[in-house]
């Protein structure tokens, strides 16, 4: 297929980037599997849907989210937590179906993490012009293990940078299918996602999805 063709011209290069010492890319690990995730995560949307949440600053934040998993990440205006159960429904997360269970264990795996076993997964929904500014991933109380970062959709620009917020980052391109493992000595490295690049994929529309998963508790 002439999309399947231009996908995979797109993401040549190295199958594998090291990032920093505990940070690597893993092109196209996720791409066989495309399918079979999509429709999971459209069945936990279905459950829990994704909405755009609320800083404890005030601001509605562009990307819209949703989780599963034990816990899920929420933020209001008293601060971010990992909660058991959906603020919108009151009802628990769904699970971590085992689809999404494997393919985190396999790529933390890959990236030299054995045993990764995460409880929760956030999903992230970004539409054309939706960021994540730089942070760090610290709201887990186990930072032992890393995090899974599995991009689908629309390409993006990851920026990942060093421990500090002023250390200079480097600007990677995520393209459909790509995972990203950050643990060890980069797991409390800054990174964020510029602004959206429009643009349609053929799956997934003007849409970008990102999985995070993390051992939270
Ligand atoms: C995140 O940092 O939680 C999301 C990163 C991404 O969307 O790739
Ligand atoms: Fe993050």
């Amino acid at each position: 297929m002439a999309a399947d063709l231009f996908d995979g011209l797109e993401s040549a290069g190295p199958a594998r980037q090291q990032l920093a010492p505990g940070a690597v890319l893993l092109r196209g690990f996720a791409r066989s599997q495309q399918a079979e995730l999509i429709a999971v995560i459209e069945a936990i949307a279905a459950q829990a849907p994704f909405r755009r949440m609320m800083t404890p600053g005030g601001h509605q934040m562009s990307v819209a989210m949703t989780s599963c998993g034990s816990c899920g990440w929420v933020t209001d205006r008293t601060g971010y937590r990992y909660d058991a159960l959906d603020p919108e429904s009151g009802q628990p997360w769904p699970a971590i179906p085992p689809l999404f269970r494997d393919l985190a264990e396999q790529a933390a795996s890959e990236a030299g993490f054995a045993d990764f076993a995460p409880d929760a997964c956030l999903i992230n929904r970004y539409e054309p012009g939706a960021k994540m500014s730089l942070h760090q991933d610290r709201d887990e109380r186990d930072i032992g293990a890393p995090i899974v970062s599995v991009s689908l959709g629309l390409p993006a620009t990851f920026l990942f940078g060093g421990l500090k917020r002023t250390d200079k980052t480097q600007r990677y391109r995520l393209v459909h299918g790509d995972v990203v493992v950050w643990g060890g000595p980069a797991r409390l490295a800054f990174h964020g996602i510029a602004p959206l690049a429009d643009g349609e994929h053929a799956l997934l529309g003007r849409r970008r999805i990102n999985l995070t998963f993390r051992r939270a508790r």
